[in-house]
């Protein structure tokens, strides 16, 4: 990058897009819906940012270390480029909602910040911005922030770009209304919103026609996906039936909204994939309930339970904080004991980090950062040895 050319006036009509994603599978999604919406625009994209004339961090702030990365990485590029070579550089995703236009004060290298809900205002934005600069009428300084969306329109799916040739992420609903105590995601990606169950099925007819084979439905919380054509257990069912697709898996479920329907509808369905990402948090009712988590341990293990008897191959996998404020080795305990009953095929083990706006926040974060280290540890190599355990 130091010794990067200037850039040449013809490479200013292939301008070239550089997308880095940080974060969950909605963002792995959410980059390929503006990749789609960009390239219908005439942009290129390339894997290099040295090669870039518009840098897009599409961001996650769902851990403090998440957001870390991105401040650390906008960091890394500055001053790399040599004076008038600059790229554009934009800030979107949960980050780009949570501190809106602050990003500027903190970045001035970033010149557009967008928020989840309003991605398909993109094209328009970048385009404004290298219209200007090229033209020379407004100074580089221009900064464009769109963060008062509230609804993505639908189109923005039906662009037909997915990464990956064979298999393709559809969002069912988008945004979170379970304001769980730890979780950043409804202040960022704002309240629940279903799509309509023919524009889901729709897309991904149209992704099966272009030789997609297996899909993942993507949800804060699938189950709670409701539309007036029907809900999530109508929704697979439906997706069942479309022909030509082999496979499809579903993410993220939650305790509270799922019931054994559910895993009978699993069981019948043949290309319904036998796996379900179950987040537990925590084993103690104590911290379930500081959580706002709506179940108990007993009312968990009685759905794994009940799920194990329903699909003799399903396999299991969740996600457990540690440190979650006032968590005592009690309550972690409670944890460790429940990771060994449940016996995940697999868990995502997470230090609690304070996020804005959160309930949470309004309790003092009391647990060490070496004792949320050892809690973390403990469940990791637990949960190592069960995973080993099973394979043999
Ligand atoms: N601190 C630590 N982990 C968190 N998660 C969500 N918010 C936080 C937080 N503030 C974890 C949860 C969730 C996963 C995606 O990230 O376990 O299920
Ligand atoms: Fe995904 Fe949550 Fe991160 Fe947003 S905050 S990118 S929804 S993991």
């Amino acid at each position: 990058m130091p010794n990067q050319e200037p850039k040449k006036s013809y490479e200013f009509f292939a301008p070239k897009i550089y997308i880095r994603t940080f974060g969950c599978q909605m963002n792995v999604r959410d980059s390929e819906v503006i990749r789609g919406l960009l390239e219908k625009e005439g942009y290129s994209f390339t894997d290099e940012p040295a090669k870039a004339d518009v840098i897009i961090f599409n961001t996650c702030s769902v851990r403090q270390h998440a957001e870390d990365k991105v401040w650390s990485e906008i960091g890394r590029l500055k001053g790399q480029s040599p004076p008038g070579t600059a790229p554009l550089m934009g800030v979107i995703g949960c980050m780009a909602q949570a501190h809106k236009e602050k990003i500027f004060e903190r970045a001035a290298n970033v010149s557009f910040v967008v928020g989840p809900s309003d991605i398909a205002k993109l094209p328009g934005i970048i385009n404004k911005l290298r219209n200007k600069e090229t033209l020379g009428t407004v100074p580089m300084q221009l900064k464009i922030w769109e963060t008062d969306g509230t609804i993505r329109p639908d189109e923005i799916y039906r662009t037909g770009f997915y990464e990956d040739k064979s298999h393709a992420y559809v969002v069912i609903s988008e945004g979170c209304s379970n304001f769980c105590s730890y979780c950043v995601v409804p202040y960022v990606r704002s309240a629940l919103r279903n799509r309509k169950i023919q524009d889901i099925l729709r897309e991904i007819t149209e992704a099966v026609d272009k030789g997609i084979k297996n899909i993942t439905l993507l949800g804060q919380n699938v189950n709670a996906y409701r539309d007036e054509g029907g809900d999530f257990i109508q929704l697979l069912s439906k997706v069942n039936d479309i022909g030509g697709l082999e496979e499809f898996s579903f993410v993220t479920s939650h305790p509270k909204d799922i019931s054994s329907g559910l895993f009978r509808e699993m069981a019948d369905l043949e290309k319904l994939k036998k796996h379900l990402h179950l987040p537990v948090q925590s084993g103690s009712n104590r911290i379930l309930g500081l959580m706002n988590r709506g179940y108990t341990r007993e009312s968990y293990l009685d759905l794994v339970d009940k799920y194990r008897k329903g699909l003799k191959k399903g396999t299991l996998s969740s996600d457990i904080i540690v440190g979650f404020p006032s968590e005592t080795e009690t309550d972690f305990k409670d944890t460790f004991d429940l990771v060994m009953n449940a016996r995940f095929d697999a868990a995502y083990i997470f230090k609690y980090s304070p996020r804005p706006h959160t309930q949470a926040q309004n309790i003092p974060d009391d647990v060490e950062r070496k004792e949320k280290e050892r809690r973390h540890k403990l469940i990791l190599d637990l949960q190592i040895s069960i995973a080993k355990n099973k394979k043999c």
